[in-house]
């Protein structure tokens, strides 16, 4: 048997703006994560279990654009596997779907790498970036990739997409890994609201394709804004990162990408003593973000609870 894990993620800075080039910061979240299991099988085909998502299906009974189907194809198709062996899969995760944590792109990771090795073909971390970045776009449509880059390497990244370039199907984009000088304490509050990336994405890109010129000053704002986080985070400047994120938020309303739900648990948060606080990821529902001294974690986790969050998580990003 053999089994793979990878983390959930959260979008410090530049969601959105990153998808038109400008970097974004992400970091893992270890507290949650996709966990892969692959065995022989006496049962002839490929059996997947993933009891989360409620499925229970032999490979080919899934429609050729499923996300799991094409990590298998794709995988079998590169690695020369044929004819496909008899296997079992189990597929649990504790990442909430559609709530801008990775969910999918975890499952991606777990599964890329637990086939691979269990076929006796391991991949460097730039062939699982590689192949999840495909599969990113069969969820998202127009992915930037950091959510298959923060989640390939499990460490702090600032990220700038990658441009598509001859005879390359993805450049692989600029990764470098983020060092913060002393941990940094964030709480992540869940509205419960699912919400597809998809959707968010294509109504940034309907408001761009309206007024290019003003959507693209909006996102080299958000540009600035993430690079002076990395320096913020490098030099543990967190009053000046908290109104960053302050910042960050309201350009991401301008966008319409924030909701109500969002709306109200980053109010708390600030009301509660966070440094600041922000939605992360696709938005219109998920997770909202803040950033806090470690000693106010749990009253700005509580005062979330309070504003309606389902979930909070407080997770420490470590140098
Ligand atoms: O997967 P999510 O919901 O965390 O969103 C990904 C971040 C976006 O910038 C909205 C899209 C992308 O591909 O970068």
């Amino acid at each position: 048997m053999t089994s793979s894990s990878a983390p959930g993620k959260i979008i410090l800075f530049g969601e959105h703006a990153v998808v038109y080039g400008q970097p974004a910061l992400a970091v893992p979240v270890m507290q949650v994560h996709a966990d892969v299991e692959i065995a022989d099988s006496p049962r002839a085909g490929i059996w997947i279990s993933a009891p989360n998502i409620h499925l229970h299906a032999e490979l080919n009974s899934l429609p050729s654009g499923h996300p799991i189907a094409s990590v298998i194809h794709n995988l079998f198709f590169v690695l020369n596997i044929d004819p496909f062996p008899n296997l079992q899969i189990s597929i649990s995760s504790s990442i909430p779907v559609a709530s801008g944590l990775g969910s999918g792109a975890a499952v991606s990771v777990a599964l890329i790498r637990a086939l691979s090795s269990f076929l006796s073909y391991p991949l460097s971390d730039e062939q699982v970036n590689q192949f999840a970045y495909e599969i990113e776009k069969l969820h998202h449509g127009t992915p930037s990739g950091i959510d298959n880059t923060v989640i390939t390497y499990a460490k702090p990244v600032y990220f700038v997409k990658g441009l598509p370039s001859p005879g390359r199907r993805w450049a692989g984009g600029e990764v470098q890994i983020l060092k913060a000088s002393k941990p940094l304490t964030i709480v992540i509050g869940d509205t419960g609201v699912h919400a597809p990336t998809k959707e968010s994405v294509s109504d940034v890109r309907k408001l761009w394709e309206a007024d290019k010129a003003k959507w693209e000053k909006v996102f080299d704002e958000v540009g600035e804004i993430a690079k002076n986080a990395r320096e913020k985070i490098e030099s543990d400047e967190w009053e000046k990162l908290g109104e960053l994120m302050n910042q960050n938020h309201a350009l991401l309303q301008n966008m319409t990408v924030s909701s109500p739900e969002l709306d109200k648990l980053v109010t708390a948060a600030r009301q509660a003593g966070a440094l600041g606080a922000k939605m992360s990821g696709g938005g219109r529902g998920g997770n909202m973000i803040a950033l806090v001294e470690p000693e106010m974690a749990e009253a700005v986790s509580s005062a979330l609870k309070e504003a309606g969050a389902k979930n909070t998580i407080i997770t420490t990003i470590s140098p």
